[in-house]
């Protein structure tokens, strides 16, 4: 944990944002029952790259509703990051990822809270967590988040099956 530090996302730091989703979550996918392959499907080249694209031109776009805080080592390599808005109606937490070297170390928590600072306090805080995942359903039961009983399924997140992976909505209300 020595030499990680913390900060605001720029546009270049989309590539190692990117690298960093898609490593950190093949644990995720793997804990949700999906085999190698279809992690790879998930993470082609060419969605890659799109992806990269896209992610830039947003983080160059951003406004104080759209909070991406990256951690990098002394390398400045990015070993975690999470992304969070602020909406007219809620908060919301959109990502939170660590690479498996950094995960149990608290600087997932680190990265939550600092995103989390950013929010609007008198807003609820929503966001989705695969229903499989659960050490990660679990560190956001830590942070004060609790099912809202909404389940709900995305056509991104199909296995080779057919079969999509379920979402569990998760809240943490403003009055805690
Ligand atoms: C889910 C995920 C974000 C959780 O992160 P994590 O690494 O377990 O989280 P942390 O290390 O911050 O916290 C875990 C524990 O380590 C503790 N910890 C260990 N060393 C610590 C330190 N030096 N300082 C503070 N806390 C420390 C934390 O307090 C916490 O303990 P607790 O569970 O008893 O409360 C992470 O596993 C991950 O990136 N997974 C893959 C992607 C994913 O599933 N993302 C979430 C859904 S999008």
């Amino acid at each position: 944990m020595n030499n990680i530090k913390i900060s605001k996302a720029i546009p270049s730091d989309a590539e190692g944002i990117q690298l960093v989703t898609a490593e950190a979550s093949r644990g995720m996918y793997k804990l949700c029952g999906w085999s190698e392959q279809e992690i790879d499907n998930h993470f082609t080249p060419e969605k890659r790259e799109k992806a990269i694209e896209g992610l830039g031109k947003a983080i160059a776009n951003f406004t104080e509703d759209n909070i991406l805080f990256v951690a990098k080592n002394d390398e400045g390599k990015i070993v975690g990051c999470c992304f969070a808005e602020r909406h007219e109606d809620k908060n919301t937490i959109e990502a939170l990822y660590v690479l498996p070297d950094f995960q149990g170390t608290g600087l997932a928590k680190q990265l939550f809270d600092k995103a989390y600072y950013l929010l609007d306090k008198n807003k609820d805080t929503y966001l989705d967590v695969f229903s499989l995942n659960i050490r990660g359903e679990r560190f956001y039961q830590k942070q004060g988040f609790s099912e809202t009983g909404k389940k709900t399924f995305d056509e991104r997140f199909k296995g080779v099956d057919g079969k999509m992976l379920e979402i569990t909505e998760m809240c943490r209300s403003s009055k805690i």
